[in-house]
């Protein structure tokens, strides 16, 4: 199994080319299924969850090529409505075809998704929002049936702002008569990517990125290509990377409204930050400073993807910091891998207290999540010798050759 070795210590320098976003590109490969036509997606990254998410349409009979970062997807030749339970084990998210295949054949048969290792991940909202367009849905031994004759348009107000439920329903809603509207929607850019792409291949959808989305049911949708907005997530933890080591790191392609909660955190901690549009650079303090609260919230408040690299960072700090993590139950399995290191940091439920140590050691540390993972290669970065991250196939989830990017930073690490 491989695994990231990395002599911690270097200050990072230099340039780093963003990627396009994951949480941008899967729900768009998935919406594919829906024009019936051809759809060329541009600056994708290439990670697993990408490969599974091709997997899943070839396995339902499209036409799928990827040529570095370009994937071309035909979905003419779909002909089949059950979606492998192998594969959606693979990918939690892979829920989002639910919506995308009730709205192209208006049946499809999906294992539930369950749990996952950052806690569980009800859909009851994704369901509900669906029933009420006019979607049958039967959920036997962990299957769900989903059949609609007739979709209608319908107001839905949503209990929390979900991002994968307002995907789902965006996609259903563009193929249902008459107009849908989405209250309490999430405003993450992903879904304003989204609504771009659905868009540009025929749909009538207005609001992304407010918390009122309206879409026009349509019959007709044509080919279209489309270019992937850029990883917020990749960007942050590359700023984090900068701040953790003292480092002087300019980030291009991307996207600087997007990551504006976290700058204002890492300027907290005493990072120098500049930017323009697209483009920003980043200079790290000589150690940190805590940051008072850190809170995870939907868009745009932080990014709940974010909270484990900033731990790291804080985990070196001068004082004490405090992170809530209201989005996710699970999402602090990064903690006892960074007490390996020498953290100081002590958790009660949702809440993490992270004493601000002088140094981090080396240690042999284990991903246990993708972004969990992400955070103990920063902590690897600064931490005195060796640190070996183990199960980093988490970490391939969601990073595009991480270690690359970083290597060019001038950081030593290597993939065995
Ligand atoms: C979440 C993040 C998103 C991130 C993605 C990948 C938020 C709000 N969402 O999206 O930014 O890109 O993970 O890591 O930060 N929930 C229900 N019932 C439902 C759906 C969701 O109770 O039917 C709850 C979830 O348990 C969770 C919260 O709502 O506590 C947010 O879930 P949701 O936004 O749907 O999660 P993702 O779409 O996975």
């Amino acid at each position: 199994m491989a695994k990231f070795i990395i002599e911690g210590g270097k200050r990072l320098i230099g340039e780093a080319l963003i990627s396009g976003a994951k949480n941008s590109v899967l729900p768009i490969l998935a919406a594919t299924v829906i024009n019936g036509n051809t759809s060329t997606i541009f600056n994708s990254p290439n990670l697993r969850d990408v490969d599974t998410m091709e997997d899943i349409l070839r396995s339902i009979g499209c036409k799928v090529n990827r040529v570095d970062n370009m994937v071309y997807v035909d979905s003419k030749p779909l002909n089949k409505i059950r979606i492998p339970e192998e594969l959606v084990r693979e990918m939690r998210s892979s829920i989002i075809f639910l919506g995308a295949m009730l709205a192209r054949c208006g049946e499809v048969e999906i294992s539930y998704p369950g749990g996952c290792e950052i806690g569980p991940r009800p859909i009851d909202l994704h369901l509900k929002s669906l029933r009420k367009l006019g979607a049958h849905i039967d959920e036997s031994h962990g299957f769900l049936y989903c059949k609609a004759e007739n979709l209608k348009g319908c107001e839905i107000q949503l209990d929390y702002p979900s991002v994968g439920a307002t995907e789902n329903i965006m996609m259903v809603a563009v193929k249902a008569k008459g107009t849908t509207i989405i209250r309490n929607a999430a405003r993450e850019p992903e879904i304003v990517d989204l609504q771009n792409y659905l868009n540009s291949s025929g749909a009538r959808i207005c609001g992304a990125g407010t918390s009122v989305i309206m879409v026009d049911g349509v019959d007709n949708f044509q080919s279209v290509e489309h270019t992937i907005i850029p990883d917020r997530i990749v960007a942050g933890t590359c700023m984090v990377a900068s701040a953790i080591t003292g480092g002087e790191i300019v980030l291009k392609n991307i996207e600087v409204e997007h990551i504006q909660s976290i700058i204002a955190k890492l300027r907290e901690a005493g990072c120098m930050v500049y930017n323009n549009c697209t483009s920003l650079k980043i200079i790290g303090p000589r150690r940190p400073n805590a940051v008072e609260s850190i809170q995870t919230l939907p868009y745009p408040g932080f990014p709940t993807d974010m909270q484990a690299q900033m731990m790291a960072l804080l985990s070196i700090a001068n004082g004490t910091s405090i992170i809530s993590e209201t989005i996710f139950q699970n999402r602090f399995k990064h903690v006892e891998e960074l007490l390996r290191m020498g953290a100081n940091i002590k958790t009660v439920e949702k809440v993490a207290v992270i004493k601000g140590v002088t140094e981090l050691t080396g240690a042999k540390v284990s991903a246990k999540d993708l972004r969990g993972g992400a955070s103990l290669i920063l902590a690897g970065l600064v931490a005195k010798g060796t640190t070996e991250v183990n199960n980093i196939f988490h970490i391939d989830r969601g990073y595009d050759q991480l270690e690359k990017v970083l290597q060019s930073l001038g950081a030593d690490i290597k993939r065995i």
